[in-house]
């Protein structure tokens, strides 16, 4: 029996980086323009929709398992539409390889094309299946508007794509060259989700520190973000990912300036070692991203740094290692992404010669992680004490008695108070901490 569409249900799982996340809105959002309900279980979806990441094996390894699964769910209900997007349908050669091995998914759509979700839906509707994979984007897409949800802090695309080819990284490979969206249309972007009740935004790009670059107008992201601070309505403004070649003088005096600008950059360092940096095209040395940390501390004291770091890159030796170890323990990171170098066919750093083996990645990922959990430590130990500003979230996962939020630098504080205060900034004064979170009492 066939259901009405109001109550046909979709479920969207989104892999990978906020990108994906908000590549994965885009989508729940064109399905409920076809009637669609935004829903969590699987089981009782009608349309079950998986945004991928390509950005490492271990992602793509939990990814195909879930498609297998899904091979389930549509056995019992043939009527259930499976639709995979992406990143990782996007590689060159992918389609072909992914949908001989998971013919039970009905639409495969790639990363340039996934504002056409709803033609693509009606085409499957017709025809049952439906595969458009797009080898570059046609134009700066501009953003599919989410539905007036309230959300309290939303992501907001202000580039695409990347120019920069580090080796080891397949995003430019699958995400084309950087296009950056016009101001106009992403400051009423903000515009509209302050007056839904959102009042945070994080402002996304592959490289937000080049923003503008491809202008014919002189206009930076420093520029942007005075604009954007000056939004009526608006809480706290966040950006990732910026690129530390690009981070200029100009930005971090803005972010300094600032009212609503957040203290927190996220500067992939990635290596420690000039060799492995040059070798990964970083194009920086390890002396002048200490020189980019220098000045950040200098203007904004109290900022929060994070990082991304790869370990095991080719060729990556014992001392090259013991670099990265010194840079982290010099930095004092607030919190740091790790991870093993995978390897990415298509991309440079997959044909150099001596990959490292699996264990000794392993073991110098332990070692890392472990050096930054004391860093980690360390830096949320000196807010003992303090009284820092909270944006009130919703209650704590770990403990649903409790509220949870973010400070200015993003780190995750957990305290008793009244879930009305849930939107709202707060003051919370720290009285304990371990590596990722701290505890307080509201002020
Ligand atoms: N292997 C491991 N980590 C990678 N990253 C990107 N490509 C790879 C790869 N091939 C990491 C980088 C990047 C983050 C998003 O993912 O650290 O900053
Ligand atoms: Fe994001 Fe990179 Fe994964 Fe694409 S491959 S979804 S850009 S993390």
């Amino acid at each position: 029996m066939s259901k009405n569409l109001q109550d046909k249900k979709v479920v969207t799982l989104a892999y990978g980086c906020q990108m994906s996340e908000r590549d994965a809105d885009t989508l729940t959002e064109l399905s409920t323009q076809k009637g669609y309900v935004p829903a969590d279980e699987m089981e009782k979806a009608d349309l079950i929709i998986i945004n991928t990441c390509c950005v490492r094996e271990s992602a793509e390894n939990k990814i195909l398992g879930k498609i297998g699964e899904l091979k389930k769910l549509k056995e019992k209900n043939p009527q259930l539409r499976i639709a995979v997007s992406g990143c990782m349908v996007q590689q060159p050669g992918a389609l072909e390889r992914l949908s001989k091995r998971a013919p039970h998914v009905d639409i495969w759509a790639g990363t340039h094309n996934i504002h056409e979700f709803h033609r693509l839906l009606d085409e499957a509707e017709q025809k049952g299946k439906v595969a458009e994979v797009w080898d570059k984007p046609k134009e700066v897409q501009e953003a599919v508007p989410l539905a007036k949800k309230g959300k309290l802090k939303a992501f907001v695309n202000i580039s695409y794509g990347c120019d920069n080819f580090c080796t080891y990284c397949i995003v430019p490979h699958v995400r084309g060259r950087e296009r950056s969206r016009k101001p106009e249309e992403i400051i009423s972007e903000i515009k509209a989700l302050v007056e839904t009740g959102c009042r945070e935004v994080t402002l996304l790009g592959q490289n937000v520190n080049s923003y503008g670059h491809d202008f014919d107008f002189e206009y930076d992201f420093a520029d942007l973000l005075k604009e954007v601070d000056e939004i009526h309505g608006l809480y706290r403004v966040r950006f990732t990912t910026s690129h530390p070649k690009d981070l200029s003088d100009k930005l971090i005096e803005t972010i300094a300036s600032g009212t609503h600008l957040c203290e927190h950059i996220h500067l992939p360092i990635q290596a420690g070692s000039d060799e492995v940096l040059r070798r990964m095209n970083r194009k920086y040395t390890r002396e002048y991203y200490l020189s980019r940390i220098k000045k950040i501390r200098e203007l904004i004291p109290e900022a929060s740094i994070t990082t991304d770091i790869i370990v095991g890159f080719p060729g990556e030796s014992e001392e090259d290692f013991q670099e990265t170890l010194q840079v982290v323990e010099e930095v004092r990171y607030s919190q740091a992404f790790t991870f093993m170098y995978s390897k990415r066919s298509g991309t440079p750093a997959a044909k150099m010669e001596d990959q490292i083996p699996l264990d000794m990645k392993k073991h110098r990922l332990q070692r890392l992680i472990s050096l930054q959990n004391d860093q980690s430590l360390a830096w949320r130990q000196k807010m003992i004490g303090h009284s820092m500003e909270v944006l009130v979230e919703g209650p704590s996962k770990s403990n649903p008695e409790r509220l949870t939020g973010r400070t200015r630098g993003n780190e995750l504080v957990v305290f008793p108070g009244d879930p009305s205060l849930v939107g709202t900034l707060v003051m919370v004064n720290i009285h304990d901490s371990n590596s990722w979170t701290l505890f307080g009492e509201l002020v």
